[in-house]
């Protein structure tokens, strides 16, 4: 999904749970004021003060409340043991989290962990409880679900995600039946490899034709796609099909490769019986060298996400004139409703295509259709037995740095199938218990004053344009807020929609494999018959339990979902620099993607439409350059011990949305610090209020990846490492810089 962009990359679906669309295109110092009790020595050499910021709070006034009490010893405990040693000029990152740092440690199943999957740990446990408890008749939130008709359809769908969750987790029932839901499909597959359609002798595109309808999408794809220049249609849109491994830099690796080889092996080994195993080498080697080739002529990671390379609406003719060996009329006619007239397709990767030509003569169909078994195998494999898909479960393992061996609790397996596959039945159960009317108009108004602020900055940047000004203006103003859960496309507080929505599922609580292939055709017939109708505004992109958050360009929408929105991120009973030092920057942040290095591209209609003059542009560009060369410069350390630097252009627009939101979230709550003064935390009163701000900020990115993880991500990732969400970004803040009288006041890169 190119279009939304994501405060962190969202969690690896299940292969089989095909949620998005099949293209690989894939966000101690004493208090100054405190005369009786003057300022201790300065931490260290050099050192800062308070002095910079301004604090209105009387002494005393400190928040000694359980809540106040509890967040306050959660920054005390994250923060480095020897701070009074730690710059936080220069590494705020380690002053905020080295206690986070000792006293965490992943479980087996985590490649990735910090306070935000800690957030979700407990949103899961949660939705864990619901699922395994009778329907909750008890519910105490005030809404239309339990009354009357309503109720005994909220009842229906409470039962229908409970069949979901059983199947999922019922496994004797998949241990029993083993590889056979697979074998299945690929004996199907190769039925059709001998037979003929319609006297025609089965060809590369009927193959295509057939891996999509089950979800799977190699060599190429198509999928539909609001159109970026008018924003309203929804259209068609073709390119690179997935490959198995997730980015082009792992091709190129021996170690990876011969990783990903066993994995290839070990599945056909499973699938088809060791006795072939001489044979399954060598087919793998085979489709290994065949995704090399692939992956050598897809676009790199930067370019496959940015508007300017991937919008190049063509007449379908000339589409399937740049690779003859597919017909991309015919894919698209077999997903499309019959009565969709085909117009202009995106091409989104205009170079990789005829490349693929070269490629398809160099390769026998023996190496397509074993590759393309495998790509039913990678997405289908994940719903066998932890027997059967052992090889290429060690793989995602190996990639992310886990024991290769290592197994995650079912729960959290069945769980995110019902994420991912019923969101909007969860999400109702979700919200009731999580989510309160006043949570959703707190947060409403710290996205509105941080929407404001972001308005009057814009007033006096001397760089823009007046004209390219009142648009931003403007695109701000129009900016639709989408706060906790959908509540028209699904109105998830509506039992009857749900039930609608979900009619054409059928889950039984017996077989997790045929709940996923309803689960598949479900996705594939929505997907497909957006072209019919007007862009879906109101859609949400994320589940109400998730804890992230969205800005889609062609809709100008920044979206919050009810699990972000939770603590420490966002709390009513806490002094207010807790909200919008966290919540607040998330928020900043999603709002500055508008104005991005991609979300720039879009103008106040949610039309991509160069807006720009040639000077603002200019000057826009050499501000972006300071951004890509600061980042370019952090490394992380690999498996093998050697550095590797982050990729500044990769993460260009996230890196912005980093320095924007913080900086819009701090100058949002100054203004109601101003009005009414926060009060302190009780053991932080060595603090400024302004540091307090940041030292909230600096806490929502406490976390760490296993050494091969971080690689990944670095390669895949649009987002930088943790750490330098917190060190880059506030070197780009003067208001840190100020607050923590650091030696220069000057923002390192600046541009909102
Ligand atoms: C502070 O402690 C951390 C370990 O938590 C250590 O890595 C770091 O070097 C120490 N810093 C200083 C300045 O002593
Ligand atoms: C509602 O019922 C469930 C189980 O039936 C129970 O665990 C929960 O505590 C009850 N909640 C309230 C608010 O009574
Ligand atoms: C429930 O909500 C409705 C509509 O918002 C309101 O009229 C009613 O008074 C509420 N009932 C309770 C018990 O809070
Ligand atoms: C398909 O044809 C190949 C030879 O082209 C043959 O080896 C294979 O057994 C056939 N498979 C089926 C299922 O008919
Ligand atoms: C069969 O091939 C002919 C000639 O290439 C073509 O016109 C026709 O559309 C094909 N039929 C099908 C069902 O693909
Ligand atoms: C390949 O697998 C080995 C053995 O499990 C592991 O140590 C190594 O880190 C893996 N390499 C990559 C790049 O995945
Ligand atoms: C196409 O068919 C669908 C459902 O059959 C219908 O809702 C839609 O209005 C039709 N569209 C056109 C353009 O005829
Ligand atoms: C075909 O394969 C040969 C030998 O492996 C290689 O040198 C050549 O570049 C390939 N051609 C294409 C178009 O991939
Ligand atoms: C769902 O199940 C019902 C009853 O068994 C059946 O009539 C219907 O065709 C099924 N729908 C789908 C999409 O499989
Ligand atoms: C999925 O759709 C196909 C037709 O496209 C149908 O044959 C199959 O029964 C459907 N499967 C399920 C589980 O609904
Ligand atoms: C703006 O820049 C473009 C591309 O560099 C150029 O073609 C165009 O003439 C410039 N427009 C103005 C008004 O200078
Ligand atoms: C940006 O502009 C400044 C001032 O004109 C100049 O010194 C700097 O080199 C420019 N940077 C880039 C990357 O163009
Ligand atoms: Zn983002």
């Amino acid at each position: 999904m190119v279009h939304q962009t994501a405060l962190i990359a969202s969690a690896a679906i299940l292969g089989s749970a095909i949620a998005s669309p099949v293209i690989d295109l894939q966000r101690p110092l004493n208090d100054l004021n405190k005369r009786a009790n003057p300022r201790v020595t300065p931490p260290f050499i050099g050192g800062w003060s308070s002095s910079g910021g301004v604090n209105r709070r009387q002494d005393g006034d400190v928040c000694t409340t359980d809540s106040c009490k509890k967040f306050a010893d959660s920054v005390i405990a994250g923060r480095a043991k020897n701070y009074t040693e730690v710059d936080p000029c220069t590494d705020f990152a380690t002053y905020t989290c080295a206690g986070w740092w000792e006293s965490h440690d992943f479980r087996p199943d985590q490649s990735n962990i910090g306070v935000l999957s800690i957030m979700a740990d407990v949103n899961n446990a949660l939705m864990r409880t619901i699922l395994e408890s009778p329907y909750p008749d008890n519910t105490t939130i005030n809404s239309t679900y339990a009354v009357g008709n309503a109720k005994e359809l909220d009842k229906q769908n409470f039962a229908k995600m409970i069949a979901a969750y059983d199947s999922c987790m019922d496994t004797e029932a998949i241990d029993a039946v083993g590889p056979e839901p697979l074998q299945e499909i690929l004996s199907a597959y190769e039925k059709l490899q001998n037979s003929t359609t319609s006297g025609n002798a089965t060809d590369l595109t009927d193959k295509l034709i057939w891996v999509q309808r089950y979800g799977a999408s190699g060599i190429v794809g198509a999928t539909t796609w609001a159109d970026d220049k008018t924003p309203d249609v929804t259209t068609v849109a073709i390119g690179p099909g997935l490959l198995g491994l997730d980015a082009k830099e792992y091709y190129t690796d021996k170690e990876a490769t011969a990783n990903y080889t066993t994995a290839i092996v070990g599945m056909y080994d499973k699938l088809y019986g060791e006795q072939d195993h001489e044979k399954h080498v060598s087919l793998a080697n085979d489709i290994v060298k065949f995704e090399q080739a692939l992956s050598a002529a897809t676009p790199d990671a930067a370019d496959a996400a940015s508007v300017e390379y991937y919008y190049n609406p063509k007449p379908i003719a000339e589409a399937d004139a740049l690779l003859p060996e597919i017909s991309f009329t015919r894919l698209i006619k077999a997903f499309a409703p019959s009565n969709y007239t085909i117009g202009n397709v995106l091409v989104l990767a205009p170079e990789f295509f005829p490349k693929v030509s070269g490629i398809l003569s160099n390769t026998t169909s023996q190496t397509v259709d074993g590759y393309l078994k495998w790509t039913l195998i990678q997405n289908w494999a994940t719903r066998l037995s932890n027997e059967v898909s052992a090889p290429y479960r060690r793989l995602q393992n190996e990639l992310a740095g886990k024991d290769p061996e290592a197994v995650g609790e079912r729960w959290r397996t069945c769980l995110t199938d019902v994420d991912s596959n019923l969101a909007w039945i969860e999400s109702a159960f979700f919200v009731r218990e999580a989510f309160s009317p006043e949570a959703k108009t707190y947060g409403e108004r710290i996205i509105t004053d941080i929407e404001n602020v972001f308005q009057e900055k814009l007033k006096g940047y001397e760089w823009m344009s007046s004209e390219v000004k009142t648009k931003a203006i403007q695109k701000v103003l129009n900016m639709v807020e989408k706060i906790g859960y959908p509540d028209i496309s699904p109105n998830v507080q509506d039992p009857k929609a749900l039930a609608d929505l979900y009619a054409p599922v059928n889950v039984t609580s017996d077989s997790w494999f045929k709940n996923g292939l309803a689960y598949n055709n479900f996705t594939l017939t929505n997907t497909w018959n957006d072209l019919l109708h007007p862009t879906d505004k109101n859609r949400w992109y994320m589940s109400a339990p998730t804890v992230n958050a969205y800005f889609n360009p062609p809709t100008n929408e920044i979206a919050f979902p009810a699990g972000i929105m939770q603590q420490p991120l966002f709390n009513l009973d806490l002094p207010e620099f807790v909200s919008y030092g966290a919540f607040g920057a998330v928020a900043g942040h999603e709002l500055t993607h508008a104005f991005d290095s991609s979300g720039s591209h879009y103008d106040e209609t949610g039309a991509y439409n160069d807006w720009w003059d040639n000077s603002t542009l200019a000057a826009f560009n050499n501000k972006t350059q300071c951004f890509v060369d600061q980042y370019s410069k952090f490394s992380i350390t690999t498996p093998a011990g050697e550095q590797l630097n982050v990729n500044g252009q990769l993460t260009l627009g996230e890196n912005i949305a980093d320095g924007g939101g913080l900086g819009a979230a701090f100058a949002a709550w100054k203004k109601r610090n101003e009005e009414k003064a926060d009060q302190s935390l009780p053991g932080l009163e060595e603090y400024t209020l302004e540091q307090l701000f940041y030292l909230a900020f600096g806490g929502v990115w406490c976390g760490e990846r296993r050494p091969a993880e971080a690689v990944r991500r670095i390669y895949s990732d649009p987002h930088s490492p943790p750490n330098f969400r917190i060190i880059g970004t506030v070197a780009n803040q003067r208001g840190f810089k100020e607050a923590f009288n650091c030696p220069s006041k000057e923002p390192t890169c600046e541009l909102w």
